[in-house]
């Protein structure tokens, strides 16, 4: 795991500094979930990387506690949110693999480009459905790489013992929702602005 770290804390730079890669498609996510915002809510994103996201929704929400695993990646958040002016943020380096929460806590959590990245999705999946009131939202972004580039199956394992890759788990669409179905959620929202594009989905508790 400390690789897997250490790789991302290495991509923090690149990652703080490079474009938004297909903006018409997050412009449309952020209208989405942004219409599932009240004031009154506390949001959990995990895998917030420099925390882009979490500081474009904060001003219409309560609270968004933001974790990430690299520190590297949560200085440039910090600074970002500072910059901007945006003091309801908190960005605290956690695992979420290892993140203990009491159930029903959270309104809303967000898990942007990050499910392809765990080893184990389907245990995060179950954990974020614990920890959501009855009827909050689950919103998440995902490279479903089974559907396009099913050979990073293959490659990956090498990729990432030589460090030159995270953690890659290659799934297909079809596979997520079923993970998001079988955890206990309905499904909101699904939306893919391409074959080889991110899956947007998401579940929400029912209640
Ligand atoms: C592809 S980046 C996505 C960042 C941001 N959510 C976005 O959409 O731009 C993945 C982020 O997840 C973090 N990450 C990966 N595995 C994690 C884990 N198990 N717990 C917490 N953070 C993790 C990485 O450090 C990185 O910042």
């Amino acid at each position: 795991m400390a690789e897997t770290v250490k790789f991302w804390d290495r991509l923090s730079e690149r990652y703080y500094r490079q474009p938004i890669a297909d903006e018409e498609s997050y412009r449309i996510k952020l209208e989405v979930t942004q219409a599932l915002l009240r004031p009154d809510m506390e949001i959990l994103e995990f895998g917030c990387g420099t925390g882009g996201t979490a500081i474009k929704h904060a001003a219409r929400v309560r609270h968004i506690r933001a974790i990430d695993f690299s520190e590297a990646m949560l200085e440039k958040a910090r600074a970002r949110a500072h910059a901007a002016g945006v003091d309801n943020v908190t960005f605290e380096r956690e695992d979420i693999v290892d993140l203990a929460m009491p159930d029903e806590i959270y309104d809303m959590v967000l898990g942007m480009s990050i499910l392809h990245l765990l080893e184990d999705p389907d245990a995060v999946i179950a954990k974020v459905f614990a920890m959501l009131k009855p009827g909050g939202h689950f919103v998440s972004s995902t490279a479903c790489l089974g559907d396009t580039m099913g050979f990073f199956k293959l490659i990956a394992p090498a990729g990432r013992a030589l460090g030159l890759l995270p953690i890659i788990n290659v799934m297909t669409a079809d596979a997520l929702v079923e993970k998001f179905r079988r955890a206990g959620f309905d499904i909101a929202h699904r939306w893919q602005p391409g074959k080889s594009k991110a899956m947007f989905l998401i579940g929400k508790k029912p209640g």
